[in-house]
């Protein structure tokens, strides 16, 4: 299959109108998109990207209006999120309706749902006059796609087309919070903080698997975000490194590497991690040391990602 790059909404849209998936991107990471209501065109996003088939995609939505479509029911928590974040980084989980295909939610009764705020995804999104299913447009396990280009490194020959944009401003995925069942729970930290939450609706907790509990989220118990190369988590900088290892963190360490990134804020660091281990594994690094960060504000998200990194889970 060729791939088809371009950088217009509308033409990219077309392929989505016609039963195709398309890669485009959003202000957390690239997603890969098909017609919600398609199963076959949804179909094609799994095999594409080699993904479990028990783990649910994200409903986005380039207008507000559109989530009747999708939810059957919308809880007054979940409409206080959308009044704050509809448009933004934030996904939430709702019961579905009738309308949306058992291989979209992976069987569940609930979808999640987004509309996300870049304007290039909006205007695709308008465009493609229905809502899209898209997970991140990777292949499963790696790390999310935050520039065009890993895209291409990962799903040239196996998608439609990719919308090509800029590189993407947080870098991590969105927020995922459970809105089925009273208290709103965090299944995924992302974009949208912790504290941001509770300030629009003050019981929402931060979701924690119990014992032999069935995950709430699926998709969490699948392999993410790891680069080829191991990474480890590391406190303070006086360690001794390996051969062919990489650093990145808030501080600049004393030891020789042959990368090294200092990020200037904890926003930066989220906004380059998935990047720098894609440059490593390009450059044959062996292991990648990355410094932790308190888990506050976005420090919660990127402390989520970079410990499945690290465990390779
Ligand atoms: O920022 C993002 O959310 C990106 C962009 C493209 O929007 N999308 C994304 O999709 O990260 P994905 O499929 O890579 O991650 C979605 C996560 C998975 O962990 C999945 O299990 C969970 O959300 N999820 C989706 N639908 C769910 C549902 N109905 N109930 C519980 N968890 C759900
Ligand atoms: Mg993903």
């Amino acid at each position: 299959m060729q791939t088809v790059l371009t950088e217009s909404p509308e033409i990219a849209a077309g392929f989505i109108r016609s039963g195709g998936i398309v890669a485009f991107p959003t202000e957390t990471v690239y997603g890969l998109g098909a017609n919600l209501f398609d199963p076959i065109a949804i179909k094609r996003i799994f095999e594409a990207k080699i993904r479990p088939a028990d783990n649910p995609l994200i409903a986005h939505i380039g207008d507000v209006s559109q989530i009747d479509l999708v939810a059957s029911e919308i809880p007054e928590a979940a409409r206080r999120f959308m009044e704050r974040y509809f448009p933004g980084p934030l996904t939430l989980v709702l019961p579905k309706t009738d309308k949306v295909p058992k291989v979209a939610t992976a069987g569940l009764a609930t979808i999640g749902v987004r509309m996300p705020s870049h304007e290039l995804a909006l205007r695709f999104l308008k465009a493609c006059n229905t809502p899209v299913a898209a997970p991140s447009a990777n292949l499963s396990g790696r790390p999310s796609p935050t520039t065009w280009q890993a895209v291409v490194e990962d799903l040239t020959g196996r998608i439609d087309c990719i919308l090509q944009g800029d590189p993407t401003e947080i870098g991590i995925e969105s927020t995922v919070v459970d809105c089925t069942s009273g208290i709103p729970m965090v299944l995924r930290s992302g974009g949208v903080t912790l504290e941001q939450l509770q300030s629009v609706v003050p019981e929402t907790e931060l979701y924690k698997r119990r014992g032999n509990e069935k995950p709430r989220s699926p998709g969490m118990k699948h392999r993410h975000y790891s680069p080829r190369a191991d990474v480890i988590l590391v406190d303070d900088l006086s360690f001794v490194t390996t051969d062919r290892s990489a650093f990145i963190g808030r501080e600049k360490p004393a030891a020789e590497f042959e990368d090294v990134k200092v990020c200037t804020s904890d926003d930066e660091y989220a906004q380059s991690v998935f990047g720098f281990f894609r440059d490593c594994d390009r450059r044959g690094i062996k292991t990648i040391y990355c410094q932790k960060v308190e888990e506050r504000g976005i420090g919660l998200a990127l402390m989520d990602r970079l410990r499945r990194a690290a465990s390779g889970k």
